[in-house]
């Protein structure tokens, strides 16, 4: 049912898209994350309200996982897709969404890992809970030691004659996985469009060696978790505030990673504010700065976060003393 809604007609004022690896495919270069924060546990009203902001600020890219919400995993999934069907239904094609299998879905042997049966099977639940035909981007969310990576392929492969989903991507992937699953789905006349890696100031394992084999390969790099769970913005820097991620009960962040990184962010801090930016903008600028990243995944739990973070790309590149003093600080923390 239509809601009312209308979007802004001033959306795409001053955005500038980032081409994903060789391929004809724009994204924001800001995507919003729906990991946190739209699961049946939470305000759907908020939820709601977030997409609207998103979307009405050039925000084009939403990504989801099967197992995305709390406590029941898809519940993100349904919540996005109401949201889709009440404000979104006129812009479907103006949106890239994207979903994911890989990690625990479901109980019994074939809702977990890298089988065929299982990505096959929960690409189909996630279009459901979506009410989607089809998905942008499907990924393989982690590689499955115990699968060859040739039969978690045969799945991707399978998506996209179906119409079930335009690209495929992959997740946390070593450099040598990325190379053997993109030449797999090569072979089969698929191509391999993304990569998602977990990367940030203090998480650099992108830049040994995944980031010069995306670009070799012509794929573009997404990447989760820029902002650290927030470690990377002003959230902590005077304790751990009522309501936020590590406040909670999520086992992805706790107070302990929150109080050891506290120094190296205060210090970051002072940088960022000598550049006119806040922490989370230069966090953001800082890995967008690379060029293989075509897309930050912020995470957000309000709107006004989402502002913030939207004006990432509003100061100029770095300077190489600006990036040296980045790394002389992150390298003189231990955390
Ligand atoms: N492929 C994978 O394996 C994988 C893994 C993890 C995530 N992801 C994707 O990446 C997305 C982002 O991950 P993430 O949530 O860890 O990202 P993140 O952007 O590093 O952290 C997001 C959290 O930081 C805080 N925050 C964001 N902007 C802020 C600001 N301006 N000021 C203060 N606090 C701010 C909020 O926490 P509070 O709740 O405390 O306000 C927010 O929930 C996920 O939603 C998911 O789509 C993918």
């Amino acid at each position: 049912m239509d809601s009312g809604y209308k979007v802004s007609d001033s959306r795409y004022e001053g955005v500038e898209f980032n081409r994903c690896g060789r391929s004809g495919l724009l994204t924001s270069p800001v995507t919003l994350g729906l990991w946190h924060n739209f699961g049946s546990s939470d305000d759907f009203g908020k939820a709601q309200g977030m997409v609207r902001f998103a979307f009405d600020n050039g925000i084009t890219h939403y990504d989801i996982a099967n197992n995305y919400g709390s406590p029941d995993g898809g519940s993100a999934e349904s919540n996005f897709g109401k949201i889709l069907k009440k404000d979104f239904a006129a812009y479907r094609d103006e949106m890239i969404i994207t979903t994911k299998a890989g990690y625990y879905m479901w109980p019994g042997p074939y809702g977990d890992g890298g089988s065929k049966k299982y990505l096959v099977a929960s690409l189909d639940q996630s279009l459901n809970r979506l009410g989607l035909d089809y998905v942008d981007i499907f990924y393989s969310h982690r590689p499955d030691p115990a699968t060859p990576i040739e039969e978690t392929v045969d799945a991707l492969e399978l998506a996209v004659p179906s119409g079930k989903a335009l690209y495929v991507g992959i997740s946390n992937y070593n450099p040598e996985e990325a190379r053997t699953a993109h030449e797999e789905l090569d072979r089969r006349g698929i191509r391999c469009l993304v990569h998602q890696a977990r990367y940030s100031m203090l998480d650099r394992r992108p830049e040994e060696g995944l980031l010069d084999t995306l670009d070799e390969l012509g794929m573009g790099c997404v990447a989760f978790s820029p902002l650290e769970q927030g470690i990377l913005t002003g959230r902590y820097l005077n304790g751990i505030p009522e309501g936020s991620r590590a406040s909670g009960q999520s086992v992805f962040l706790n107070t302990e990673q929150v109080e050891a990184r506290v120094g190296v962010a205060t210090a970051l801090n002072e940088i960022a504010r000598s550049r006119g930016q806040t922490l989370a903008q230069m966090a953001l600028a800082w890995v967008l700065r690379r060029k293989t990243v075509a897309s930050v995944i912020i995470g957000a739990s309000s709107v006004d976060q989402i502002r913030e973070n939207l004006e990432c790309t509003e100061k100029g590149p770095f300077t190489p003393e600006e990036l040296g003093k980045i790394d002389d600080v992150v390298e003189s923390f231990q955390y």
